[in-house]
């Protein structure tokens, strides 16, 4: 016998869920369906286990996509104010942490509690660790082959998400969906990832590794975001690494400045006037943490000397150099830890206002499964709020 349901989502992620429960709620009978074990597995990793799950300052600008317009329409009808209304709703605390990032006070398991309850009250029946073996469209409807059986379904949602980190249940599901029923995907790649090094600078930079600065970092393209830089034991993360890795590209520099805050020159001079044989190791381990400095003067091979020694042009090549220090990353540590995936389901061939697919009617695609990613700082999880929501008030 083929059970039959309204609405049937695909992935009981951050976007899966929510569609899933708004569509409940709307009165459609809903089946929400996983491969793993529990629901909500990124939420309960995200944010440290506080779950980052919006932003104050969300707007199209700070999301990427080969059609820029497209997270328009979702993001303006379902913002970050609607999510945080909701948060609220619940009585789960917040606050903000940094540049509009907001996390719940306590954990993230209130996020993935509240997405359940939304599902309790729309009724929505669950089934977890449940693999689709194969779907087909025959007239209006779509058939789904599941282990203990077949669904049909006029309303078909895919929502399982990119392919960064396996271990939580990633897989290109949702790309061979789109490429069966004849929609593009555009390439994917990691994005928001850890940089990794080449051997030799790795080497020299690796006794680094748990040392962070707050940094400029610039890509060729002219894009630069102003935050945190981590040394690691494989290359170069921290927020600001992160967020540039969505705009490098492979064999490209990074331009980054050690000292934003600092007007080096002046530094310089005030040092010379008061401590003119001071050693100019000793002076900028006052602007940097002095490992740095130790490998800076190895890296550029730079002889000990004092203030009062160094020349116009020593002090270009070497300390002014630290505001625009060039590096070639090897590459990035892929999939394994990005914590999004760039590219994904064409958004020229889907509705902006209901993520239906222009070429086959009830056949929807929402949250990161879509060639739409943004920033880091909850702006992934509005677009998963927001792309889910639109969906469902078409469902
Ligand atoms: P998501 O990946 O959440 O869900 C997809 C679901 O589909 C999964 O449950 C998966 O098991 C299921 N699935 C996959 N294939 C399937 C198949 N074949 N059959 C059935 N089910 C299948 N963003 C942010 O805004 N703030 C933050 O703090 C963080 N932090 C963070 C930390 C870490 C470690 C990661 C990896 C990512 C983040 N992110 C984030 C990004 C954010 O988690 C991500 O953008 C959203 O979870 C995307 O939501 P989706 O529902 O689209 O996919």
């Amino acid at each position: 016998m083929v059970e039959q349901f309204d609405v049937v989502v695909i992935g009981a992620g951050a976007a899966g869920m929510f569609c899933a429960a708004q569509a409940g709620r709307l009165g459609r009978r809903v089946l929400l369906l996983d491969n793993g074990k529990k629901p909500g597995r990124k939420i309960l990793m995200s944010g440290g286990g506080r779950c980052n799950f919006t932003n104050l300052y969300v707007e199209p600008a700070a999301f990427l996509s080969q059609n820029p317009h497209f997270c328009k329409s979702a993001l303006s009808r379902y913002t970050q104010w609607d999510f945080i209304a909701l948060m609220q709703q619940y009585g789960i605390a917040w606050h903000e942490k940094t540049l509009g990032q907001l996390f719940c006070d306590d954990s993230a398991q209130q996020v993935v509690d509240l997405l359940l309850k939304e599902c309790r009250l729309g009724q929505v029946t669950q089934r977890m660790r449940c693999e689709v073996a194969a779907v087909a469209k025959r007239g209006d409807d779509f058939f789904l082959t599941l282990p203990d059986g077949d669904i049909k379904t006029s309303r078909l949602v895919i929502a399982t998400g990119g392919l960064s980190m396996p271990g939580l249940g990633a897989t290109p599901f949702g790309y061979k969906i789109a490429q069966q029923f004849g929609l593009p995907v555009i390439p994917t790649r990691a994005a928001l990832v850890p940089f990794t090094l080449h051997k030799p600078l790795l080497e020299q930079l690796s006794v680094l590794s748990g040392i962070g600065v707050p940094a400029v970092v610039a890509a060729e393209n002219g894009v630069s975001f102003r935050e945190h830089l981590l040394f690691t034991h494989r290359g170069l993360s921290g927020p600001a690494m992160l967020q540039i890795s969505s705009f490098w590209q492979s064999g490209e520099h990074l331009t980054v400045n050690l000292l934003p805050d600092t007007d080096l020159s002046a530094f310089l001079a005030l040092e010379l006037r008061e401590h003119p044989n001071q050693s100019l190791k000793n002076a900028l381990a006052k602007l940097l943490p002095r490992r740095f400095v130790e490998i800076w003067f190895a890296l550029l091979a730079i002889p000990e000397c004092t203030l009062k020694q160094l020349t116009h042009r020593q002090q270009a090549d070497w300390v002014m150099a630290l505001q625009r220090w060039r590096v070639q990353p090897n590459g990035t540590e892929g999939y394994r830890t990005a914590e999004v995936t760039q590219g994904g389901v064409d958004t020229r061939h889907l509705s902006s206002k209901t993520m239906e697919s222009r070429r086959v009617p009830g056949l929807y695609f929402i949250g990161e499964v879509v060639d739409v990613i943004g920033w880091l700082g909850g702006y992934n999880f509005q677009w998963a709020w927001s792309s889910a929501w639109a969906c469902a008030q078409a469902l």
